[in-house]
């Protein structure tokens, strides 16, 4: 079975956006060993704030945003928290989808790549996890926070890269940011947990 022309369209917007940013080049290759997994839709309140409100975005990152929004309705939303632990404010403001990965629509065990979104005026609060990630801003700004590394506001076309087990936070103040996230070593199907 192929993959819906929306997928394959925002799986190459992804792959031009991961050769034009050298972090990203520099964290991992491009995995060669994706098939279409076919994972079924599952909406979010978020989703629908990815198209009213994504955020400042550049030339290069404007059609990724674009492949991203026409995903809205065929991907597969998740949170990874309850409202126990963030609070039913950030859970209808935040979102992600795992595009590339051991759980994604296309399947990959080289590296996993997760699609996330978090509304203005959100704290997502300190967590960690095995693998290591690099965010890259696709739209929007947020304020990272990393134990033993400067805070930093990033925007479109900026990384942050966090290491395996780094306690790391992010804010979001006026706008909302739209991220794209690459993973690698660990255990790429780990849920994080949250630091004390
Ligand atoms: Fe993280």
């Amino acid at each position: 079975m192929t993959a819906p022309p929306v997928f394959e369209a925002a799986l190459a917007e992804a792959q031009a956006w991961h050769a034009a940013l050298p972090e990203a080049r520099a964290f991992c290759p491009w995995p060669d060993d994706m098939t279409w997994a076919g994972r079924k839709p599952h909406a979010l309140p978020a989703t629908r704030h990815i198209t009213q409100t994504p955020g400042a975005t550049t030339a290069q990152s404007s059609a990724l945003l674009t492949a991203i929004q026409a995903l809205i309705p065929h991907a597969d939303w998740r949170h990874g928290y309850t409202a126990a632990q963030v609070g039913q404010d950030f859970l209808d403001r935040f979102c992600w989808c795992e595009l590339a990965g051991p759980q994604g629509h296309f399947h990959s065990n080289q590296t996993r790549l997760t699609l996330a979104y978090w509304g203005p005026n959100l704290f997502y609060p300190r967590h960690h996890h095995a693998a290591e990630e690099l965010y890259t801003v696709v739209s929007g700004e947020a304020l990272f926070h990393a134990d033993g590394t400067p805070d930093a506001t990033l925007g479109p076309g900026q990384t942050r890269l966090h290491l395996a087990q780094q306690p790391h936070a992010m804010t979001t103040q006026d706008s909302a940011v739209l991220t794209c996230v690459f993973w690698r070593g660990g255990d790429l199907a780990e849920m994080p947990s949250l630091s004390a």
